[in-house]
């Protein structure tokens, strides 16, 4: 079982399949990707690469894989790559972050093709707010979607980074959607990367304010897996649905971290905010799944304590669509 210096172990693989993103949300790419990029990106992992990563991580006790981005259904292969997950017995849980634009019409072969799990990015309920931070007016794709998702039995939940001047007085109208809609809603604490210090500083909303709200109002903690993210998830009596709250600068975050990043273009990062990430392209591309998992045992060494987040320390992280939230 891999396992760092501090005794923690990565039962969880977030593996990025592309950095490219075709929404503009105003915390992570307020000017959109570029223009001149592809919309696959510049050679991203290929399905035969995720196939030979996960064999890798599965020998060192990895048990859930999330494919994330960018956004990773602009990846035409992304079925075949699911697939490719799923082809090794010991991972237990496949799950995929998404912006929601492709889900209802790809949700029913992501199912078919062996998804447990599906987070959706909603940071608003309301449709011309929605536009605003997002820069497309899709909420009702991102909701179709939903639905189908929760008819089809896919475990759903819904990520919303809450912003103080774009979000945080839609509380209670997120809290009354989730009284009859089963999913988990996932408040994410703002985080500060190096390219939005500014909206950072008039956004952040603290997650501890979050909590004391929670428990005022009656929501009870629930019991984490080992596999868990990093959500603190609540629940409450007269609720369909579940709250998660994320809280990157709460104290401990660090402390219960149980996962490590592969980039769209195959370098391990042991921290979404390290420095630098460790080229394993040329490993990963021979397809030599018990070298490559050699390899990371040596380089899990270097993973330190903690982010540095507190002190203002974004490391080489411009922002979160290079590798995933
Ligand atoms: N702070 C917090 N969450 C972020 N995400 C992207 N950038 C940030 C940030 N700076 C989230 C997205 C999405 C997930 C992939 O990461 O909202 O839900
Ligand atoms: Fe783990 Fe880095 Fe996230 Fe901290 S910031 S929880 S060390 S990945």
């Amino acid at each position: 079982m891999l396992q760092d210096n501090f005794g923690r172990r990565f039962y969880y693989l977030r593996l990025s399949v592309t950095d490219i993103c075709n929404y503009r949300c105003n915390y992570c790419l307020p000017e959109g990707i570029g223009c001149g990029r592809s919309l696959e990106g510049e050679n991203p992992l290929s399905v035969a690469e995720v196939g030979t990563l996960v064999r890798a991580f599965a020998s060192l006790g990895t048990e859930k894989v999330r494919l994330t981005g960018g956004e990773p259904s602009l990846r035409k292969d992304l079925v075949p790559m699911l697939e490719a997950v799923r082809a090794s017995d010991k991972i237990r849980r496949l799950a995929i972050t998404t912006n929601g634009y492709r889900l209802p019409s790809q949700i029913d072969d992501w199912h078919r093709a062996g998804l447990d799990q599906v987070n959706v990015s909603i940071d608003s309920l309301d449709p011309a707010q929605f536009r605003h931070i997002t820069g497309h007016d899709r909420l009702d794709k991102a909701l179709a979607g939903l639905d189908r998702a929760l008819a089809l039995g896919v475990d759903t939940k819904v990520n919303a980074v809450l912003m103080r001047k774009y979000n945080l007085a839609e509380l209670d109208n997120f809290l009354a959607w989730i009284r009859e809609t089963p999913v988990t809603l996932r408040f994410i604490e703002l985080m500060r990367t190096g390219d939005n210090h500014e909206f950072f500083a008039s956004n952040h909303v603290s997650g501890s304010d979050i909590e004391t709200l929670l428990l005022r109002e009656g929501w009870e903690q629930v019991i984490r897996t080992r596999d868990a993210g990093p959500a603190r998830e609540y629940f409450h009596e007269d609720y369909a649905g579940r709250i998660g709250l994320i809280t990157p600068y709460g104290k401990d975050f660090c402390a219960s971290c149980n996962r490590l990043r592969i980039s769209a273009q195959g370098k391990l990062h042991l921290c979404l905010f390290a420095d630098q990430g460790f080229d394993m392209r040329e490993i990963i591309a021979a397809g030599d799944s018990d070298a490559l998992a050699a390899h990371i045992r040596e380089l899990i060494v270097d993973k330190t304590a903690g982010h540095q987040l507190h002190e203002g320390f974004t490391g080489a992280t411009r922002n979160l669509a290079m590798l995933g939230g």
